[in-house]
């Protein structure tokens, strides 16, 4: 309704460093986020979307013909069916929410066909609560990515709303790279790294 709103609890600080760190090695940035409280990288070009329909159109129009598309976006899975226009009145008493599936932007875009619009790299992030690497090699495969970052996001010192991370790389080829704990940032320029290195 009007007031009412489902979302999540990402906060964007690992995808707001992935585009400052691939600013910092030259690269031109285009910075699709949702809101958040960050103070967006100077140098990239921001554009705002609420949902992931728009989102979706966002990174189509956006990623064509680019070098690569690094998703760390928590999209929303699911959305209600039908949204009020009025504000729900709690004397109505508790609402039943239907909800419908969202598009899954990542597989839309790596599933393009190489060599036209797809961008030459695709790359995600699997937020997991368990079976961590069975889950992220999984949705490489499902969702043809070039690599995905491992994330689990049960840990404490990991995940949402924190400063840090710890993931794992998954490679197409089979590849796997555990990295320590290590701040956002440095996460992000690693990932930017292998990112320009397989670009070579
Ligand atoms: N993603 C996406 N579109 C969606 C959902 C997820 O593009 N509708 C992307 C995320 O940005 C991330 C990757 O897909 O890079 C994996 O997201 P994740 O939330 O880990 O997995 P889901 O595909 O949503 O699967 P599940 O919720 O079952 O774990």
């Amino acid at each position: 309704d009007p007031v009412r709103v489902l979302t999540n609890r990402s906060s964007g600080k690992q995808g707001y460093a992935l585009a400052q760190a691939a600013l910092d090695l030259g690269a031109q940035v285009t910075l699709i986020t949702a809101p958040t409280a960050l103070t967006p990288p100077t140098g990239a070009r921001r554009v705002a979307v609420e949902t992931a329909k728009q989102m979706l159109a966002a990174v189509l129009q956006e990623s064509a013909g680019s070098d690569a598309l690094i998703m760390a976006s928590a999209v929303a899975d699911f959305r209600p069916k039908n949204a009020s226009r009025d504000k729900l009145k709690k004397a109505d008493g508790i609402p039943q929410v239907e909800l419908e599936a969202t598009e899954d932007i990542l597989k839309t875009v790596a599933g393009q066909r190489r060599g036209e619009k797809r961008p030459r790299l695709v790359v995600g992030f699997a937020a997991e609560s368990r079976d961590l690497l069975e889950n992220a090699a999984s949705k490489l495969k499902s969702k043809g990515l070039d690599f995905i970052a491992a994330n689990d996001i049960s840990a404490k010192d990991a995940g949402f709303a924190v400063e840090t991370n710890r993931v794992t790389l998954l490679f197409a080829d089979g590849r796997q790279e555990a990295l320590s704990l290590m701040s956002k940032a440095e996460v992000a320029e690693v990932i930017l790294g292998r990112v320009s290195k397989l670009l070579e």
